[in-house]
């Protein structure tokens, strides 16, 4: 393969824990199904156990706390100093701040030396905050001045998240200016509540907050205006009621893998319950659970499902190995793709054309699983489908047979001149363990006849 490879150590994408699962609020548009949640409060040496997870993670992917309210563990401000400070950049938390806070809790929340610290603000007016939250005289307001102050002394950037909902959009203009004064937060999210399942009550009262698009379109004018093109405020109006709506009565399943996610892509998202449980990706694809209390070693254990689950990935993609005479192989091929002909019987004719094609990134992880990413057109040119496409890879004289992923590429689309190139993109993952070296290999798409599969080379 002629492929400059870029040589990476894989890292989970995030590590999304929470450190305490009950909450003392109950917003009216969160997404939490309080029927199903029994609130647990994470253990100091079961946060310890977490923390080789840091080192494992990209930027930013560190989630201390994220679905609940961490303030209620009686160890959070402890559970912070525990990180490593040189993983601490990756991290953060988000609150309501809702709980009396201590001078001592909000010192050390802005001497963490954290990424940043989120705040939920949804309306300055302390009636309306009560209504939306579901609490009564809470010290919201309080320890938000106080933390803002901190915040600027000791450097601790915060960030803001607000609702958009019925209840509070006309005052969201005003809102943007006055804790864009009062707070200097590094960014300002906004944005109209997610689809989510609970019971029939609590989604009856998200759904009264949600605004029609129209009203949105409308109303969201004003946002933008008070954003001043500022970027580092993000308002998303995406969600309408009409949507909500329609998720609704589809009883829409908010766990499944969306259709424009690569095959496995999702296997590196860790969730770690306040209970010390967790699992990796979509469940229902990596099936591995796990217990910290029961682990000896996180460190090794973390390290090498990282292997395991780019082992999963990569399988996703492989089809099987091409030969005439091992039948087991052809089998399980037929099996992974029941409707189809049995391709891996068929003899390979390596074609002198080459369709124009380009392998745009070749990233070897952990010098064993390479991802390849680029577009070619010989699929397209003969008429194969997008959800039909099939690539091989040479190693001497084996093949193995690949599914691509299908990116989409209106860029080639665009340059050829040619709508039928708009899926012309492809995501590849592959197990180079027992291959030959990369340079050995050659990557081709390939269609079949009725006696053969004939081969276009790409890399
Ligand atoms: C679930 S809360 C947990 C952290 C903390 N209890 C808090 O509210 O700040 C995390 C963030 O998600 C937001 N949120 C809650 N329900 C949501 C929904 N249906 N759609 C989008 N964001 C939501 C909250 O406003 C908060 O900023
Ligand atoms: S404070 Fe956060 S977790 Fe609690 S109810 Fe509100 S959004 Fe949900």
């Amino acid at each position: 393969m002629n492929a400059t490879v870029r040589e990476e150590k894989k890292k989970y994408e995030f590590v999304s824990i929470d450190t305490a699962s009950p909450c003392n609020a109950r917003c009216i548009f969160c997404f939490n199904d309080w029927s199903n949640i029994k609130g647990a409060i994470m253990k100091p040496e079961v946060f310890e156990k977490t923390l080789p997870l840091l080192e494992m993670t990209g930027y930013d992917g560190f989630y201390v706390s994220c679905l609940f309210e961490p303030t209620l563990n009686p160890d959070f401000s402890r559970l912070l100093t525990m990180m490593p400070e040189s993983g601490r950049n990756k991290a953060f938390f988000t609150t309501n701040l809702v709980k009396k806070l201590s001078d001592e809790d909000l010192t050390a929340f802005s001497k963490a030396n954290i990424d940043h610290i989120n705040i939920s603000l949804e309306t300055y007016d302390r009636a309306l905050y009560d209504r939306l939250t579901g609490t009564k005289g809470s010290h919201f307001y309080e320890n938000l001045e106080r933390l803002g102050v901190l915040a600027k002394e000791n450097g601790m950037k915060l960030r803001l998240i607000t609702m958009i909902l019925k209840s509070n959009i006309d005052e969201l203009p005003a809102l943007i200016k006055k804790a864009r004064e009062e707070l200097s937060p590094v960014r300002h999210e906004l944005r109209t509540p997610y689809y989510f399942k609970a019971s029939k009550e609590q989604m009856d009262i998200a759904e009264s907050e949600l605004l029609p698009r129209m009203e949105l379109d409308e109303k969201g004018k004003a946002l933008f205006d008070a954003a001043g093109g500022a970027d580092n405020i993000i308002i998303d109006l995406s969600n309408d009621l009409e949507s909500f709506q329609k998720k609704r009565n589809e009883d829409f399943d908010t766990h499944i893998t969306s259709s424009s996610e690569r095959p496995g892509s999702a296997n590196f998202r860790v969730r770690i319950e306040s209970d010390g449980t967790g699992h990796f990706g979509h469940r229902s694809e990596t099936k591995e659970l796990f217990d910290l209390e029961k682990l000896d070693d996180p460190g090794k254990y973390f390290s090498e499902a990282l292997v395991r689950l780019q082992s999963l990935e990569a399988s996703n993609f492989f089809l099987g190995e091409l030969s005439e005479k091992k039948k087991s192989l052809f089998s399980f091929a037929k099996k992974k793709e029941a409707k189809k002909p049995a391709f891996l019987t068929l003899p390979v004719e390596l074609s002198e054309i080459r369709f124009p094609s380009s392998l745009d990134e070749a990233v070897l992880f952990d010098g064993r699983f390479l991802h390849l990413s680029g577009w070619e057109t010989a699929s397209a040119k003969n008429n194969i489908s997008s959800k039909d496409r099939l690539f091989l890879l040479k190693d001497k004289e084996r093949f193995l047979a690949l599914k691509p992923f299908t990116v989409k590429r209106p860029d080639v689309a665009n340059a050829l001149s040619d709508n039928s190139l708009e899926d012309s993109g492809f995501d590849l993952v592959i197990d180079t363990n027992g291959l030959s070296d990369i340079k050995d290999l050659s990557l081709y798409s390939a269609y079949q006849t009725s006696e053969k599969l004939i081969a276009f080379e790409i890399a």
